[in-house]
Parts: structure tokens; sequence; C-alpha cells
């Protein structure tokens, strides 16, 4: 849907938040936020921004309630069934109210924030966490094609400047390096947390759907899992208005699309040599003391 101009706010700065880089839109409602009242069977989505959440999102949406609740799937866009816990955005219901309001079991939650902002109920209540992660140069490939497109992120300049401001983090939800790595660490120590990646899905989404299953207690049929999993590839999920973002205001698919390519390996049309080297360097340093490995090819 095009934006108008007319009736959107001037794109928002980056702020620091806590030591992480912010925009209000998930700031201005945090005390709601961090007292969000988590229940025992709630289940966190959790990314980067740009690593998988709305195909992870859709999977599980689907495999909840694709046999009890068809009409959801063709009358509720996904991101009302799955509520994205810290927006506020201009003439929307706050994430916070939406979670609220919803009447499902389980409640599936879209989150961005990295792990030491997430609210102390979901680890009170030993909610399951599904945190989704890709490798940094297709994340940031597409967080950069998703900035121009939003207005409600901050203007991405060019991609030289931005592959900078990636390298040092100041994105919106913070470092990716930190994100990734923060929750990787959290996991360790947290069973309930599943950690996946984008890469993954994209080189076999049935074994990871099956993965998703076990993980989560389900004991969806072989012909169901079938159904969904051709439900959720890219071609498919592109074309479906309940599923691709299209009826999002903000966004603007004439700059480029939500759904835009879905692969491993588009940073390739998009780094230089001299980027790349410089970037790998740098990766080095900063990854030096995970045992976390992604896949920048499949
Ligand atoms: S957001 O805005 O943070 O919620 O975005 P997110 O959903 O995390 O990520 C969007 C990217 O995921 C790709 N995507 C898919 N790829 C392959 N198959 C399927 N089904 C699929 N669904 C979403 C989407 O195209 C974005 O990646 P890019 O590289 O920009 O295409």
């Amino acid at each position: 849907m095009p934006v108008d101009e007319t009736t959107m706010p001037p794109r928002p700065n980056l702020i620091d938040f806590h030591g992480v880089s912010m925009v209000h839109y998930f700031t201005d409602n945090w005390e709601k936020i961090q007292n969000f009242k988590a229940r025992p069977d709630d289940i966190l989505i959790a990314t980067y921004p740009k690593a998988g959440t709305t195909w992870v999102s859709y999977i599980l949406d689907l495999l909840y309630f694709s046999q009890t609740q068809s009409d959801r799937q063709t009358s509720i866009p996904l991101n009302d069934r799955v509520p994205f816990l810290e927006v506020t955005s201009p003439n929307q219901s706050s994430g916070t109210d939406l979670a609220d309001s919803l009447d499902t079991c389980p409640r599936l939650i879209k989150t961005h924030l990295p792990v030491q902002l997430i609210p102390k109920s979901f680890w009170e209540q030993k909610c399951r966490v599904v945190y989704v992660a890709r490798n940094a140069k297709d994340n940031a490939v597409s967080y950069f094609h998703f900035d121009r497109m939003i207005c409600v992120q901050p203007e991405p300049g060019d991609w030289n400047s931005y592959l900078q401001r990636f390298i040092d983090g100041k994105m919106v939800f913070g470092s990716w390096y930190d994100h990734v790595t923060g929750w990787w660490e959290k996991k360790q120590s947290h069973p309930e947390i599943h950690y996946m990646f984008f890469e993954d899905m994209v080189e076999d989404t049935g074994r990871e759907i099956n993965k998703l299953c076990s993980f989560l207690g389900l004991t969806s049929t072989t012909k169901e899992k079938d159904q969904i999993n051709n439900l959720v590839q890219f071609d498919n999920m592109r074309k479906n208005d309940m599923a691709n973002y299209s009826t999002v205001k903000a966004m603007d698919f004439k700059i480029s699309p939500f759904m835009r390519k879905g692969k491993v390996g588009d940073w390739k049309n998009h780094f230089t040599v001299a980027q790349n080297e410089q970037f790998d360097e740098d990766y080095k340093k900063k990854m030096k003391n995970t045992t976390l490995h992604f896949r920048t090819v499949v």
C-alpha cells in the first residue's frame, strides 16, 4: 500500500536507549512493555529485524490454528495475529494492547528486543521462545531495503554508509552482533529457547518445521505439515495479502516489497570486494569469543 506522505510523521532519529540504538516507536510504551504480563503458554518469536520473523510467525500460526480456525488465515493480517510487542505507531493499537486482547491459546508474540530488554515475566513464566537468526551480510542487505521503504525507520542513506552503521551497531534494535550472540548465550542456560537459522529454513523448510514441532510438543500430521510447508514458501507468501504486509500503511512497496527476495547470498549483489574484506576482518574480531556460526551461502 503506498504511503500517504501527508499523514505520516517525519522519519524518526536514532536514540540511545539503555545502550541500544532505538527509535521512539519502540520505547514510547516502555513502562507497559516492561510490565507486560506474559502467560506460561505464550510463545515469543524473537529476532533481529529482517531475520525471518514473518516466516516463522506464519509457520507457528498455521501449526497452531490452521486446523481449528481456518477463517483466521483469510481475514486477519498476520501482524494482528502475532502482535509486535514493543511497537507503538501512529493511529494503531500498541503491541502490548494487541497482545492483551488476543483470545488465542497460545498467544504468539513477536519481538525484536535484545535479550537483556525482554520483559521479565517471559522468563518468570518460562515461556517458550523461538529465536531466528540470519547471517550478518544478508541481514544487513535486507534491513537496508526495508529502511528504504518504511517511513517509521531513520533514513538509510546510501549503501556504503548504511553498511558502516550496521558494523558500528547504530541500527534500530542495536548491534546485530550483540543481538545474535546475546540470545545464543542465553540459550545455553535456557532450554525453553529454540535457536533457528534463516539459512536452514531456506535449505529445508520441512526439516525446520519438524524441529519446531518437536520443540513445541506438537503432533501435527505429515499431511498438515506438508500443507504448511507449501503455504509458507516464498512465492506463496508473497502473494498472500494476509502475510505479505501489504495492509501496512507505513510501507511503500513501490520502493521495495516486504517479501523482497527471500534468498541466502543476495549480499553478493551488494557488497563490493573492498566492503566484503573490511566486513570480514571486523566480523572475525567481533565474533571471536562465540561458538555461534553462520552460513553466508547454502
Ligand atoms: S521484519 O520486518 O523484521 O519482521 O522482517 P522479517 O520477517 O524478519 O524478515 C523479512 C525477510 O524475510 C524474508 N522472508 C522469506 N524468505 C524466504 N521464504 C519465505 N517464506 C520468507 N518470508 C519472509 C523476506 O523476503 C525478507 O528478506 P529479503 O532478503 O529482504 O527478501
